[in-house]
């Protein structure tokens, strides 16, 4: 667990955050989602390469390349990209956030996209542009991964929470599907776990395609 206030930002706490988390994984069932979510990637046969947004400090965008997918790994973070740089020097790095200004227009289209525990830091209002921008990246057949903290109230769907380390909002798996299938993203399928000891919500793995 990090021991740390909240709100000071990964900037600050890369490295109590690279403590933490020293595999990239929490769990074994995460590992399995993002292997899934790879081996999609590989049956596709898609050519361009995997996007990692919000990174972090590099291991799942390594542990995806070791299966023989290429992967760029962004984040807007530069002392989380730093240790993603230093301990992975052979992979693509690219400083920026989900909205993908920062990746060069003529970069070669998407054959996937993979979000973990990032997009719980944008402002909900800012999701529905930011799937319509990744759409647009995309080739038609690629597959996208999100995962994300849960509401368990359709009620409330989006629900900002206490996060650690910065300002952060949990979904209804339905609302963020429903986000995704509204910019032409639709779900494949989902992964839920239940809360325990080391989490406190609800966490999904979303498998989203852009079918058209
Ligand atoms: C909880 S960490 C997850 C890291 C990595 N995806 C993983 O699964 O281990 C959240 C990451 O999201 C990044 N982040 C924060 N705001 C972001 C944004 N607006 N767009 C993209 N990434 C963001 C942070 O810098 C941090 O590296």
């Amino acid at each position: 667990m990090l021991r740390v206030g909240a709100q000071l930002g990964y900037d600050e706490l890369a490295a109590a955050y690279d403590a933490a988390f020293p595999t990239g994984y929490a769990s074994t069932i995460e590992r399995h989602a993002v292997a899934l979510f790879a081996e999609e990637l590989t049956t596709t046969e898609l050519s361009g390469p995997v996007l990692d947004v919000g990174c972090g400090t590099g291991h799942i965008a390594f542990d995806i390349s070791s299966r023989g997918l290429e992967v760029v790994g962004i984040d807007p973070s530069t002392a989380m990209l730093n240790l993603a740089k230093q301990r992975y020097p052979e992979m693509r790095w690219l400083s920026g956030d989900a909205s993908l200004k920062n990746l060069p227009d003529d970069s070669a289209p998407l054959a996937g996209i993979i979000a973990r525990f990032s997009l719980i830091h944008v402002d909900p209002a800012a999701i529905p542009g930011i799937f319509a921008t990744w759409r647009s990246r995309l080739r038609v057949g690629a597959h996208v991964m999100v995962a994300f903290q849960c509401s368990d109230d359709p009620s409330r769907p989006v629900r900002e929470f206490d996060h650690r380390v910065a300002r952060a909002w949990r979904w209804h798996p339905n609302a963020l599907a429903s986000a995704m299938a509204r910019a032409g993203l639709s779900e494949r399928w989902r992964m839920v776990t239940q809360p325990d000891d080391s989490h406190r919500f609800a966490e999904c793995h979303l498998l989203c395609q852009r079918a058209t």
